[in-house]
């Protein structure tokens, strides 16, 4: 009988993780074009399960947070092994050398897709808490449907002018304690990584050609005059395709509406070829973006039916877990509404409504498919 095992990857894992992704999200998995990079980043570390000669598992961890926070993220069990409790492995394996490599860590932080029920079913398992959502609106770019003067036209009609951050501004302005509220618990998520909005973590938040822009600059700045808008954007490559993803902060839906034809114009002028464009924003705004993209611009959306999903953060305090001792002072979760909201019945309504969505789209395979679905809320 050979044995599972697990250990770090290594950079030959490259074709086997190739082999793992395929079935997934239809080419638009991120993790094989991050793999190589990643090996080399200090603060992240894979994981594979292997049994025999074969990969059959992975995960990776990235510590930030001034180091007291841990994302989880690529969660991959080959398909032929799925259902075997290899997931519950490879978490727990992570968790054990979390507690022992880094035990000021006390928190788990991953970001899931609102459709993504075998996710959401190990979220429940592990009894994680959810902290808020952001809903996406995600669309189809080609130089056919999308050109330089409907930008302008576009920007000109809204008749405000988003500023560049410089990564000054952002330390200083941005970052700073009295403009951070304006992100929901205090987190800003970058290409579906949540970090907090941490002097500390301006490394993860900014890296090279990523967009960022805001209402104000540093020389429109005073005390009582501070920016109340902020938006995120990066290239986002996957394996088929590649992505532009943005995250919009604001409370103005015309500010919003201004941060998406920057971000627009940000990827068009950098992206050769076609390519998904999409938001994370306030629920609100959803309507916003749909006008101004499907009406006015004319652009389609990714999925007809059903074009809006949510990217939805979750948080597992691991000394409630574990009882650790020796853990550095462990913050408070800082969900923007209750957490009832996510744990109660309105978390159930919110499921049976993505449930529905799921059904109508599991009805149109010919043969018939169906999820087993997931009880969200136990009295
Ligand atoms: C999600 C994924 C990693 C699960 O791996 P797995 O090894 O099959 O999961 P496990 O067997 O360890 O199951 C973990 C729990 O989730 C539940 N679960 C798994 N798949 C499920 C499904 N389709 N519907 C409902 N529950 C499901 C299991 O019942 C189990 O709970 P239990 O122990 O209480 O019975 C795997 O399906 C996968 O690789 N999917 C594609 C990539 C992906 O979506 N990754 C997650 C986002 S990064």
């Amino acid at each position: 009988m050979k044995e599972i095992t697990i250990r770090k990857a290594v950079a030959a894992d490259l074709e086997a993780i190739l082999e793992i992704s395929e079935g997934i999200y239809n080419g638009h998995d991120y993790f094989p074009c991050v793999f190589l990079q990643w090996l080399t980043k200090p603060n992240r570390t894979i994981f594979v399960a292997q049994y025999g000669d074969q990969l059959i598992g992975l995960r990776a961890i990235h510590i930030i947070d001034e180091g007291k926070t841990f994302i989880s993220q690529g969660l991959r069990i080959h398909p032929r092994f799925r259902g075997l409790g290899l997931s519950s492995r490879l978490i727990e394996a992570i968790h054990g050398y979390i507690r022992s490599e880094y035990p000021n860590v006390c928190r788990e932080r991953f970001t899931t897709k609102s459709d993504n029920i075998e996710r959401l079913a190990i979220q429940k398992k592990y009894g994680d808490i959810g902290l808020f959502e952001r809903e996406i609106l995600a669309y189809y770019i080609t130089k056919e449907t999308l050109n330089q003067k409907t930008l302008e036209d576009e920007a000109q009609n809204l008749g405000f002018q988003v500023k560049p951050c410089t990564e000054s501004f952002l330390y200083h302005y941005i970052l700073d304690d009295s403009v951070a509220n304006m992100f929901p618990g205090r987190t800003i998520i970058v290409d579906w990584e949540p970090f907090e909005a941490l002097r500390s973590n301006i490394g993860c938040i900014l890296e090279q050609d990523d967009c960022v822009f805001s209402d104000r600059d540093a020389a429109d700045c005073s005390r009582d005059q501070l920016p109340k808008s902020f938006a995120h954007g990066r290239r986002s490559p996957r394996v088929k395709h590649m992505h532009w993803v943005a995250s919009i902060y604001t409370e103005d839906p015309v500010m919003f509406q201004v941060h998406v034809v920057q971000q627009l114009k940000c990827a068009y002028q950098q992206l050769q070829g076609d390519f998904i464009f999409s938001t994370f924003h306030k629920e609100r705004h959803t309507k916003w973006g749909r006008k101004l993209l499907e009406e006015n611009i004319g652009l389609k959306p990714v999925t007809e039916e059903d074009a809006v999903a949510a990217i939805m953060l979750y948080e597992d305090s691991l000394k409630w877990k574990y009882g650790l001792s020796g853990v550095g002072p462990v913050d408070p979760p800082t969900p923007a509404a209750d957490v009832s909201d996510f744990l109660g019945p309105k978390n159930d309504v919110r499921m049976q409504q993505i449930q529905g969505r799921i059904r109508r789209f599991c009805s149109t395979f010919k043969d018939g498919w169906s999820p087993s679905f997931v009880q969200f809320h136990e009295e």
